[in-house]
């Protein structure tokens, strides 16, 4: 496939048909994926393919709970979860009604689900002195995370990364024998999509030039 048209139209896809797919084109997807750059190299990441049943449903039980104080902050015109607080924000206080997320509720049908850990003795935490979140440690896991995605284009698959389960890492992590120094970084849904979206939405680029507050690119 055209690499210009896999960037722009390569969509987050949450619905599969109950075709399955098998190990190998797994592993495939993994050892196209392991090309993705990361700081220094470290290449932190490990894989742990799901497949019982079991844990699928108790990772799901786990992940509900964020999905529904997602579901509360949305409704409320809120940016759930980000670094710092936008201006004005009060958390919500009531417990959230449960939102079925088809994710959660039909993990255990979903054709591929695999957890993405990461080493974090292998991580550079460029900016982790700051007096603010730290960010740039996860530019060396997510680009393999968004690589996977890609590698599945070429078996016609499509899927999701989400990380509503680092949430709730401390019954997450337990669950999957997270190994010490790692973490859960996120848990990427694969299967043929039901149906591929064609056009996605996405703004253009704020582009200024020299400074942040400098004037527009402009081009002819
Ligand atoms: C770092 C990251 C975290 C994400 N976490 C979740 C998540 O927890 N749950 C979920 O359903 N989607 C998650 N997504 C998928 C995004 O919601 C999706 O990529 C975005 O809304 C664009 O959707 P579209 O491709 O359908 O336009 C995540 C995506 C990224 C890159």
């Amino acid at each position: 496939m055209d690499l210009r048209e896999a960037l722009r139209s390569t969509a987050a896809i949450r619905a599969f048909t109950d075709r399955p797919v098998s190990d190998e084109t797994i592993a495939a997807i993994l050892d196209d994926a392991r090309f993705a750059p990361s700081g220094g190299n470290r290449q932190p990441w490990r894989i742990a393919v799901l497949k019982d049943r079991a844990v699928r449903r108790s990772l799901a039980d786990a992940m509900q709970p964020v999905w529904d104080d997602y579901m509360v902050a949305t409704a409320a015109g809120q940016t759930p979860f980000t670094a710092v607080p936008p201006a004005g924000y009060t958390p919500p206080t009531d417990r959230p009604p449960h939102a079925p997320n088809p994710l959660l509720t039909n993990i255990e049908s979903i054709p591929v689900v695999l957890a993405v850990a990461a080493d974090l003795s292998r991580i550079a935490l460029m900016d982790k002195d700051l007096d603010r979140p730290a960010v740039a440690g996860g530019a060396s896991i997510y680009p393999f995370c968004w690589s996977i995605l890609l590698a599945a284009r070429e078996h016609d698959l499509g899927g999701v990364i989400t990380t509503f389960a680092t949430r709730v890492e401390p019954i997450t992590g337990p669950l999957l024998g997270l190994p010490a120094d790692h973490v859960l970084a996120a848990v990427i849904f694969l299967g043929h999509p039901e149906r591929r979206p064609t056009k996605l939405k996405r703004s253009p680029v704020v582009t200024t030039v020299d400074r942040f507050d400098g004037p527009p690119l402009s081009y002819d």
